[in-house]
């Protein structure tokens, strides 16, 4: 069935049994590919290996895993006995199942340790599409609980070659399936409130105009789809970490990163900076050029304006023509640890349209600009 991956290169299927082995012998995590971002993954039913995962990437004990399958059968054994499906999710896995799409069902505790979960009464769950990531649970016949294969707070792995530099001596397997797709994360939807509503607790690689897209399609009421902080607040699910960056510092490379605002929407509340005076001030004070990484649209206002080249090192990282936010998505985490490794002392990021996979992007891009002030070009 097309739900089984298809896996040719022997060396492929070695490598697959091996990091099968560790996980289900060993019961040690390993990193593998998925089409958003490389996983960090271990046997979720095990209580032993998943807490691996969170020591391996220093990952606070109240952050929920995300429990990946590949296949419905596996679906279905995870979930309690007397849950019926909400028509929502029948319509949005027909659509983005397997793929970048999380979904939160009631946790059965009978099954799910709740250390996955950090004991909350959901469990996310995801049919990731990736073929090495399906062959790798199919072939350990197991859920895995995985989260972003990265030190806890650093930007998520896109390339094998960023798992090894992150935790390199910390785990002993990375199965290398080359660039990630999608290049961020999945999208977190809750549909289980009473309301029937779709919340998108975190935008990711599914967009929202395709959730609306695939509801109105399939549903005769289609139900709202809301995006948490854009459309409606939760106090609680703001003060508990269920949501990234709700609690925790996310996505930061080790070196400061500044947004630079080019739309009319304010990025923050806070009065972004002249960009000039602002590299005027940080020259006067390094006693040597700095060097500034740019993560910007190809075809952006920024991308044209007259930047200083006297004590500054400009080192640019292209995110592609400005109309295609899904390839500023794929470039992103790339983009800052690329830029981090190649020495920069700074990151300035260009604001992009929220529509799309804007919206992705802008919502992690705020997460590693964190408080640190933001600059504007007049
Ligand atoms: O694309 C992805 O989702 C990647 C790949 C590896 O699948 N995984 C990933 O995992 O991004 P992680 O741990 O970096 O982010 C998972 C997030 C958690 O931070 C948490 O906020 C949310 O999913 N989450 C997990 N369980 C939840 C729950 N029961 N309720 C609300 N949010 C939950
Ligand atoms: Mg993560």
């Amino acid at each position: 069935s097309a739900l089984f991956p298809t896996i040719s290169s022997p060396d492929t299927q070695t490598a697959i049994q091996a990091a099968a082995h560790e996980l289900v012998h060993n019961l040690r995590p390993v990193a593998f590919p998925t089409e958003t971002v490389y996983g960090l993954g271990a046997l979720a039913l095990d209580v032993s290996a998943t807490s691996r995962i969170f020591s391996t990437k220093g990952r606070p004990a109240d952050n929920p895993l995300i429990v990946h399958v590949s296949s419905f059968a596996m679906l279905h054994r995870l979930l309690p006995p007397q849950f019926v499906l909400p028509d929502t999710y029948t319509a949005l896995m027909k659509h983005f199942w397997p793929g970048a799409l999380t979904l939160l069902f009631p946790c059965d505790s009978n099954t799910i340790p709740s250390i996955v979960t950090a004991g909350q009464t959901t469990v996310a769950i995801r049919m990731p599409s990736h073929p090495v990531a399906r062959a790798l649970i199919a072939v350990s016949d197991a859920p895995l609980a995985a989260p972003s294969a990265n030190s806890s707070g650093k930007p998520s792995p896109t390339r094998a070659e960023h798992v090894q530099r992150d935790l390199e001596g910390k785990i002993s397997v990375i199965l290398d399936g080359g660039a990630c797709g999608v290049g961020l994360e999945s999208t977190v939807v809750d549909g289980l409130q009473p309301d029937g509503a779709i919340r998108v607790l975190r935008p990711g690689g599914v967009t929202v105009e395709d959730i609306e897209r695939v509801l109105e399609l399939e549903m005769a009421s289609p139900p709202i789809v809301l995006v948490h902080k854009r459309d409606y607040r939760d106090d609680a699910l703001e003060a508990a970490p269920t949501t990234p960056g709700m609690k925790y510092r996310h996505y930061s490379p080790a070196v400061p990163v500044h947004l630079l605002c080019t739309l009319s929407v304010p990025p923050s509340s806070t009065q972004p900076v002249n960009i000039a005076s602002y590299l005027d001030s940080l020259k006067a004070s390094s006693p040597r050029p700095l060097k500034i990484g740019v993560l910007a649209p190809t075809d952006s206002r920024f991308a044209t304006y007259p930047l200083p080249s006297d004590g500054i090192e400009w080192l640019r990282f292209p995110l592609g023509p400005s109309a295609e936010p899904a390839v500023a998505a794929h470039g992103l985490f790339d983009g800052l640890l690329t830029l981090e490794r190649q020495g920069a002392d700074m990151i300035l990021i260009e604001q992009i349209g929220e529509e799309r996979e804007g919206l992705a992007f802008m919502n992690r891009v705020r997460k590693a600009a964190g408080e640190s002030i933001w600059l504007k070009m007049d």
